[in-house]
């Protein structure tokens, strides 16, 4: 890629968003980076303080369902590249409301491909980067990892609308040419996830002797990844990763969710001056997530061996990092968990 780039990320408000976002905006100081984000319930401007008066940084209040809007800012400002986060990312919302996940998760990418397809009569050193999930392959059972040839296999609302725009973006770098990249990615973990997702949501009940609702038998596996270890392997994969491409991306570190909630359970415990055991106390199995996919594990040699990724930090130091970011940003969970998101978990709680 050139040493001059403008940027698109969208989704750049959210979880992994914000950490790629700065990560990008202080490690290329000749970059202009450009964030694009509709701050849905999600997206959260205060997780980008850091950056907001950066010389290369702009900030597009804008949602890329708007065709329209697409079209004036792609005009404005030339982009080289896009690296394409933005989406409805929560499965229970999508088993909810299935509809909003393919509007913003297939139309909305469809969007955008149209709009680079149509701004990029020269293709050389343009990239349209679709950062994926790995519940595109399904479920596995007791054994074996996704690699990139995993057949796709989503079933979830969510996971399904994910593989199409996947298969959207595939189909114009065979049938354009647009340069393509895509990863796929386990379930991140860090500071600022929005507290819907499982580890925000259990820290923030834990600290207020708040019930924490494990669904079914808390056997279901998760594969944990740093999510600035996410941001840096998009980085790499954005620039050194070939065209019409996949990489997956894990931590390689499986967790069932009842052992990964009985140890945030135990470092609360010590955090929180509390007994040894008291925070389990509050653990409630409830009824299972309908479709709930049973573990998710990722092989992620493509990237090692090909780009020398690897995740930089080990499990017990980032999620003894993520504990203490939260407990020390109280005002910034209260802030969410007082405004339209106490009436959905509210709903959600009662539901189950
Ligand atoms: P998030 O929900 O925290 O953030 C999504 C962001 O997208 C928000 O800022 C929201 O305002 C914005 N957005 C939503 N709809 C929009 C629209 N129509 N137009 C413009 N902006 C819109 O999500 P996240 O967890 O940061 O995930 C980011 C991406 O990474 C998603 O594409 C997700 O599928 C993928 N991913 C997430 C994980 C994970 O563990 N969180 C793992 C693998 C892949
Ligand atoms: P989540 O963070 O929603 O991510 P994903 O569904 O994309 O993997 O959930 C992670 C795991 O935790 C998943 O197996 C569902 C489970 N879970 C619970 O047991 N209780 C909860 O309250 C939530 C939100 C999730």
């Amino acid at each position: 890629m050139s040493d001059s780039n403008k940027i698109l990320i969208t989704g750049g408000a959210g979880f992994i968003g914000s950490h790629l976002v700065r990560l990008m905006v202080d490690k290329y100081p000749n970059y202009h980076i450009y964030n694009l984000d509709a701050l849905t319930y999600a997206g959260n401007l205060e997780n980008l303080k850091a950056v907001e008066n950066k010389d290369n940084y702009t900030f597009l209040h804008g949602d890329i369902c708007d065709k329209n809007y697409l079209e004036e800012i792609f005009s404005k400002y030339q982009f080289d590249g896009v690296i394409h986060l933005a989406a409805e990312s929560h499965v229970d919302r999508s088993i909810e409301d299935p509809d909003a996940f393919a509007i913003t998760n297939v139309i909305g990418t469809l969007n955008l491909l149209n709009a680079c397809k149509k701004h990029w009569l020269d293709l050389k050193d343009k990239r349209f980067y679709n950062v994926s999930t790995d519940e595109v392959y399904g479920s596995l059972g007791d054994t074996g990892l996704f690699s990139e040839d995993t057949s796709y296999d989503p079933r979830s609302p969510y996971s399904a609308s994910k593989a199409s725009a996947d298969h959207f973006v595939r189909a114009y770098f065979h049938t354009y040419n647009l340069p393509i990249v895509i990863s796929n990615c386990s379930n991140n973990y860090g500071p600022e996830q929005f507290p819907e997702k499982l580890i925000p949501l259990m820290i923030n009940n834990i600290k207020k002797k708040i019930e924490l609702p494990v669904y079914g038998e808390g056997t279901n596996v998760r594969d944990w990844l740093w999510v600035t270890d996410h941001a840096q392997a998009i980085d790499l994969i954005y620039h050194q990763g070939k065209t019409g491409e996949t990489y997956n991306i894990g931590g390689n570190n499986e967790w069932t969710n009842i052992d990964l909630v009985k140890k945030l359970c135990a470092i609360m415990d010590q955090k929180l001056n509390r007994e040894e055991g008291e925070s389990e106390k509050l653990i409630r199995f409830v009824k299972d997530r309908a479709g709930h996919d049973k573990r998710y594990a990722i092989d992620a040699s493509k990237i090692k061996n090909e780009l020398g990724w690897e995740p930089s930090i080990a499990f017990d130091e980032g999620f003894e990092k993520t504990v203490d970011w939260y407990l020390h940003n109280e005002k910034w969970m209260e802030k969410i968990i007082s405004g339209a998101y106490k009436a959905y978990y509210t709903k959600q709680y009662k539901n189950r």
